[in-house]
């Protein structure tokens, strides 16, 4: 590898993306390909914390996979792999986990807000979460991660463990610090633009998914909820229009000024149509590309078997010295 700073960031396999992980995340990656080392992966450990049909996670796994190529991440410039398909993650995680404390793990929010939502199902995975994301990032030693707004918690105790560790067993993880990227961080629901945009969301209008066809995101935006002004204006009290102006603007680049002068004088009716055509034409070529690798699955394959044995060789040097420094006999 080349010597320049590391980036890790990961994504959950749980089934296609949506626009507000493409904007607020997935986006934000390719452009960083050239300036740093990048390891991206497909997080299907993190994905069982949660209940998932084995079957559907297979095949959300390789579809993560093919998108993540799909939005612009080059498997010759960054190392694109699965998590389980690299063992030292799971090393990591044991050791890591052994120098978490019970209370800090307990004051994570996505942990009370999941705890919540799956209370037939509180497991020890989900409760040790944020020391597996904390293997994943120390593995590798990463400078920067790439993260949304609400994984910053997680990465905040990464910083935590790691500092932990090092006053332990003498210097060794780097303190990893997150790259946050403002725009487009929160897309909300087209359907109650106060919450943020989910696919997990019961109306199907609330949430556009990146593989959506043209038709169906037009269809989606015009029956976005707006208010009664019928003025394009980006201002406190106009959260859907304020939702519909930051996601134009963050595929068409334009700024929120320009985008009142454009619409100036018409109505929501052709504001609509033209944030739902500007999203699809953004998102086209995405579909197109994901389309022509899935349909070539040992491709596929050959790229993340590459990806996992180079991710393997990086972070097995660094779990190695782990395991010496906590004083296990070595191999
Ligand atoms: N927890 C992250 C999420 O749900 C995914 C993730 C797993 C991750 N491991 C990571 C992100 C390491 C950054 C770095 O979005």
């Amino acid at each position: 590898m080349e010597d320049k700073k590391l980036v890790f960031s990961a994504i959950q396999p749980t089934g296609t993306f949506t626009l507000g992980n493409y904007i607020g995340a997935v986006r934000n990656w390719s452009p960083l390909q050239d300036e740093y080392n990048c390891l991206y992966c497909v997080a299907d450990m993190h994905a069982i914390t949660v209940k998932q049909d084995p079957t559907k996670l297979r095949q959300n796994s390789l579809a993560a996979y093919a998108l993540l190529i799909a939005c612009g991440i080059d498997p010759k410039k960054s190392i694109l792999f699965i998590q389980s398909h690299v063992p030292t993650h799971a090393l990591l995680n044991w050791v890591l986990c052994c120098n978490t404390q019970f209370g800090e793990l307990s004051r994570m929010t996505q942990f009370k807000d999941k705890s919540q939502r799956h209370p037939d199902d509180i497991n020890a995975g989900l409760f040790t979460y944020p020391s597996l994301m904390a293997a994943d990032i120390l593995a590798y030693n990463a400078d920067f991660v790439p993260v949304g707004v609400d994984q910053k918690q997680h990465l905040e105790l990464t910083r935590d463990i790691a500092q932990r560790f090092n006053q332990r067993y003498g210097d060794f993880f780097t303190l990893p610090e997150p790259l946050i990227f403002e725009v487009g961080a929160k897309i909300m629901s087209l359907q109650d633009p106060t919450k943020k945009m989910s696919k997990s969301d019961e109306n199907p209008n609330a949430c556009i998914l990146i593989l959506d066809d043209k038709d169906t995101i037009i269809r989606k935006f015009k029956r976005a909820v707006t208010d009664s002004e019928a003025v394009v204006a980006y201002r406190e009290g106009k959260d859907g229009i304020n939702n519909l102006m930051s996601i134009y603007s963050a595929v068409t680049g334009k700024d929120y000024a320009s985008i009142e002068s454009e619409f100036a004088g018409k109505g929501y009716g052709d504001f609509k149509l033209a944030v739902g055509e500007a999203v699809a034409d953004n998102l086209a070529p995405i579909r197109t590309e994901f389309d022509r690798l899935m349909a070539d699955k040992a491709y596929l394959k050959e790229l993340y078997t590459e990806g996992a044995q180079k991710a393997f060789r990086i972070s097995n040097k660094i779990v190695s010295k782990v395991y010496h420094k906590v004083g296990f006999v070595d191999r």
